[in-house]
């Protein structure tokens, strides 16, 4: 299979010296390309900043924004079989970032901010990618709700529901503990190492591209 995943976080430019980012590693994107690879599949990485190894055989790009991590997505999804969306992408972007370090001036600072673009949401019908389609959701609160409500909107197979408030899963952690939401149903994954959820995940998407196969022959 020829697998996308996405990783890491994105850096948004606030002048030439600071950007806005979030806590995301990338070890779960990372654990997710290399688990694929191991398993004979072609991975192709596209990541944000980390300070990760590439996994070996993995092919790779390195992005920084939201909007260059939208573009290298929209090049290769559709030569995709399935793609898993791990990346923790900035929801906003400075309208205009300054192009000259700001100085501090006044006691306070408001930056104006403009939504990015929803990559895995543009997935289906903007891009037209018809594989197998998994997003992550990061919550704090209400996590099974959200995540089925991101399982609609964007038109996923499977959404990996992550608890990102809790400091031993997650966000930095090399453990994660996962809920996966289904359109039918919901399965519980306990505490492990990311390795083991992302060989966890190959292996869901091997049998769920082997039914598809069986059923569209
Ligand atoms: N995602 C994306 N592009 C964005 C934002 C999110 O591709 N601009 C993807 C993430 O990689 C993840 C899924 O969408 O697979 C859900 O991301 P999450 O941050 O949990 O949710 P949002 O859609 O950003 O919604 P909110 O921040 O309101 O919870």
């Amino acid at each position: 299979m020829k697998i996308l995943i996405t990783a890491g976080p994105t850096r948004e430019s606030i002048d030439p010296v600071r950007y806005l980012s979030n806590r995301s590693s990338g070890k779960m994107g990372y654990a997710l390309a290399e688990a694929a690879a191991q398993a004979g599949h072609h991975a192709l990485l596209i990541s944000g900043p980390t300070s990760l190894d590439v996994p070996e055989g993995v092919d790779f790009l390195s992005v920084e924004t939201a909007a260059e991590m939208h573009a290298a997505v929209a090049n290769h999804l559709r030569k995709m079989d399935a793609a898993i969306f791990a990346a923790a992408v900035a929801d906003y972007t400075p309208a205009s970032p300054a192009q000259q370090k700001i100085k501090k001036a006044d006691a306070t600072l408001s930056l104006e901010l403009v939504k990015t673009k929803d990559i895995l949401g543009a997935a289906r019908h903007e891009i037209g990618f018809t594989g197998i389609l998994v997003g992550f959701a990061a919550e704090t609160e209400n996590l099974l709700a959200n995540a089925q409500r991101k399982l609609k909107a964007k038109h996923c197979d499977l959404i990996v529901a992550n608890d990102v408030s809790r400091s031993d899963i997650g966000f930095d952690s090399s453990n994660n503990e996962v809920t996966l939401v289904f359109p039918d149903h919901t399965e519980f994954f306990p505490r492990n190492l990311k390795q083991k959820l992302a060989c966890h995940l190959v292996h869901w998407l091997e049998e769920k591209s082997q039914i598809l196969a069986e059923k569209n022959p």
